[in-house]
């Protein structure tokens, strides 16, 4: 017989290749502490079923308790033959309490403790993916706040479009970003169930109180069928494209932050802190951390895609191919956590260069506003486009700016134009008429802002 929990139907010893092909401990070890609360939970269970007596759960308990005190002192010794963390805790257990520890798996398989474990540990990792995107979003919010007054050029397609209101660009991240807590907080939900109690595939056929272990766990659910339970992971699927979600707008706001810190545009300067320089060029200061940043929804995604990969065409209930999904999910959460983090510090120390971003505005982002100017005068809006778009070609034939149009030279185009048509060309007068709920004028920017810090407040 080998040493192996399993080993009981074997003669042979394992090829050492597919001993270290086979485990899994080197990434699953940081599941430690779900692994021992699950065990402690189940222990407890088993004491109520009569399959262990109070004093053997209590033994169960305690070496439980160092085995979890060992892990977070770092002194938890890996054996060879430790498969993954729940064999090295159980062989630990046996090597501190003997014979009792042989009981605690009583009606356990790991197909469900394993997935009971991931279930607890992706509930932590969803809490502090929380917190992360509610500081970074909270941190928009203010700096929305607190620089509501400056305009920039806004663009559509990379083209310069309608001036702008800074923040209400920042919104528009802070924003995307809020559906992504509001999303985290549905995958929770479906997370937060207890497959414990399923066995290997067809539940289990001792008194195993699984309410019992509900409360011990804090689940808010119990899966309701065991085959399901040990074979499914759609919500670790659910967790690694919400990943590539929450990462795929971060990099949309990374891609805007490193135009708009070119020289070029010079409408932002990026901290030295998250900048680095060139080994070559002593002048460069490169945006290092927005092209990370950037490219991290790839690898997401990536990871995503390929554990979809491995689902497709399996067979029901527990299959080892299951045991890709951790490495997908740790490095999401490795990913997004860093990622939110980064984000936050780039996001608190950039400066913007207001005076650049203002003279960067130019009267031709006003040509909406010039068409809407004969609307209000009467015009259809189709009309007035077409008289609004000669006009720019007018003044461009011209070699002179848009404003720089006479009335005499406007009202070729249109009876319509008169002296007030100079109101026009105002950029702060321009964006304060956007000011239905969603647009650039300071009273809906400053509701956008009102609205977060409230959905804030109640998270
Ligand atoms: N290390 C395994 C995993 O990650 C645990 C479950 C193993 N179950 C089994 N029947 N071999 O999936």
């Amino acid at each position: 017989e080998g040493s192996k929990l399993w080993g009981g139907r074997f003669v042979g010893d394992t090829d050492p290749i597919m001993e270290k092909f086979n485990a899994s401990l080197a990434y699953d070890q940081r599941m430690w502490d779900a692994d021992v609360r699950g065990s402690r939970a189940y222990a407890k269970a088993l004491e109520k079923a009569k399959l262990v007596t109070a004093g053997e759960m209590e033994q169960i308990l305690q070496g439980m308790d160092q085995i979890s005190d060992e892990w977070t002192k770092g002194v938890f010794v890996i054996k060879p033959g430790d498969e993954d963390i729940h064999t090295a805790n159980e062989r630990r257990l046996k090597e501190l309490i003997g014979a009792p520890a042989g009981k605690l798996h009583t009606g356990r398989s790991r197909n469900d403790q394993v997935v009971t474990d991931m279930r607890l540990w992706l509930r932590d990792a969803i809490s502090t993916l929380t917190e992360n995107a509610l500081q970074m979003i909270s941190t928009m919010v203010e700096r929305a706040a607190a620089e509501i007054d400056v305009l920039f050029p806004g663009y559509t397609h990379m083209q310069r479009a309608q001036p702008i209101r800074w923040s209400h660009w920042i919104l528009s991240h802070a924003v995307a970003l809020s559906r992504d807590v509001d999303r985290l907080r549905e995958i929770r939900r479906r997370v937060n169930v207890l497959p414990l109690g399923s066995g290997a595939i067809a539940g289990t056929p001792f008194n195993v109180d699984r309410e019992l272990l509900q409360k011990e766990l804090a689940f808010e659910g119990i899966s309701l069928n065991s085959m399901d339970a040990t074979g499914q992971r759609d919500f670790v699927v659910e967790f690694l494209f919400w990943a590539s979600l929450c990462l795929t707008h971060l990099s949309k706001m990374a891609e805007d932050l490193m135009l708009y810190s070119t020289k070029e545009f010079s409408f932002v300067t990026l901290s030295d802190a998250y900048s680095t320089g060139s080994s070559l060029m002593p002048q460069k200061k490169n945006a290092d951390s927005l092209e990370l940043i950037r490219s991290k929804a790839g690898r997401a995604f990536g990871r995503c895609a390929g554990f979809m990969m491995t689902l497709k065409g399996l067979p029901s209930t527990y299959n080892k191919d299951l045991q890709e999904d951790k490495e997908a999910m740790f490095d999401c959460y490795d990913t997004v956590h860093a990622v939110l983090q980064v984000t936050t510090g780039v996001m608190s120390t950039l400066q913007i260069n207001q005076s650049v971003m203002e003279a960067a505005l130019s009267p031709d982002m006003l040509a909406t506003d010039l068409a809407y100017y004969l609307v209000r005068k009467g015009m259809p809006f189709r009309e007035a486009h077409g008289v609004s778009g000669k006009a720019v070609f007018m003044a461009e034939s011209k070699h002179v700016t848009l404003n720089q149009l006479t009335v005499e030279e406007l009202s070729v185009l249109s009876p319509l134009f008169g002296s007030d048509v100079s109101s026009v060309w105002d950029y702060r007068s321009s964006v304060e008429q956007y000011s239905a709920p969603g647009g650039t004028a300071k009273s809906s920017v400053a509701a956008q802002v009102e609205h977060l810090r409230n959905w804030l407040n109640r998270q």
